[in-house]
């Protein structure tokens, strides 16, 4: 079994950068209670949510002076959780066992990352857009799901004709393709070759001459996929899934893609309403998978080669927790889409 505790060196999105203002925020990691504010300087920090005194959730308080005040006695922390005041205290108020943990912060790419460990240090997830000046739009849900079935079911192709009938694919008319799937040490990729435009209605309103498309899987938890023109991205669909614990998923997503020849204002909004319409058709897709299989105690699954690859998902991020490196392949999928 994989076990999230192993991706506690990771950095992960918790939130956007515009939702921390000046209140602190009650947040989840991993089965950890966090709790995120702004110090004054508007640096983002990130500390267990508990006080250290009796318990009070931090997240219930308020910050004053680049510290957070927690609401039953004052107890104030900064923003590497050493307690910097006990109200009606004589004395200094720092000692160890009044601190409480810290957590490494950072906003890049309009959201707000934490990284729960502070050894092994892995890199920040790449938030760019392929190309500069294309329109970005970023939106938010949650799954209820496991981390391993939420990456699967953004990546896998076969559930569009059923799950988003009409609307990622239509269930009437597929077509022979040909995924090329990639593997390298820190991902894998999936090249849907031949499918031409998606029979859906958002490769309708966003074809733009799109007639290839991958799908991506990178180290911890970023999925992608990418659409291609003549070899050139035209739209870039990333997902920063963010495990909240065993069983619920907070997602982040980041579009970017060039809109031309319309602007960018008449295509993002449909985009989004559109991506909004497939993440609530997944979401309860997903939340009847996981009901079900707790239902019956544990997952009991039977799999074809068509499941490309949650194998792949599996195998990177066991190897990753074990500090190893996958080795490269390649191999070639036949399927009908
Ligand atoms: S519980 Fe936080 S100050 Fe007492
Ligand atoms: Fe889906």
């Amino acid at each position: 079994m994989f076990q999230l505790s192993s991706l506690r060196r990771h950095w992960f999105p918790v939130c956007r950068a515009r939702e921390l203002g000046r209140r602190p925020l009650k947040r989840a990691l991993l089965g950890e209670a966090i709790v995120l504010f702004r110090t004054d300087d508007g640096h983002p920090a990130a500390l267990r949510d508990r006080c250290a005194h009796r318990n009070a959730p931090l997240s219930a308080g308020w910050v004053s002076d680049s510290s957070l005040v927690c609401p039953y006695h004052g107890w104030r922390f900064d923003h590497a959780g050493v307690c910097q005041g006990v109200p009606g205290r004589c004395g200094v108020a720092a000692h160890p066992s009044r601190s409480v943990p810290s957590y490494r912060s950072v906003e890049q790419g309009g959201l707000v990352w934490v990284r729960l460990d502070a050894e092994g240090e892995r890199g920040l997830p790449e938030t760019q857009p392929r190309t500069q000046g294309d329109a970005v739009a970023i939106g938010e849900f949650t799954l209820t799901a496991s981390l391993i079935d939420g990456l699967e079911n953004f990546l896998d192709p076969t559930h569009t004709h059923f799950v988003h009938t009409g609307v990622v694919r239509d269930g009437a008319s597929r077509r022979r393709v040909t995924a090329m799937v990639r593997g390298e040490p820190d991902r894998v990729e999936a090249e849907y070759i031949g499918e031409g435009r998606q029979s859906g209605l958002v490769s309708r309103l966003f074809g733009m001459g799109i007639d290839s498309s991958v799908g991506r899987f990178i180290l911890p938890a970023t999925a992608e996929l990418e659409y291609l023109a003549a070899g050139k991205s035209r739209l870039l669909i990333r997902l920063f899934f963010s495990p909240v614990s065993e069983r619920e998923l907070k997602v982040f997503a980041i579009a970017s893609g060039s809109s031309a020849p319309l602007p960018a204002w008449m295509v993002v909004p449909p985009l989004r309403a559109m991506l909004q319409l497939v993440a609530r058709q997944d979401q309860r897709i997903l939340a009847l998978q996981l009901a079900n299989v707790e239902r019956f105690g544990s997952e009991q699954f039977s799999s074809t080669e068509l499941d490309i690859m949650r194998p792949h998902i599996l195998r990177l991020l066991r190897t990753d927790a074990a500090g190893e490196a996958a080795k490269p392949f390649e191999q070639q999928v036949d399927l009908l889409l």
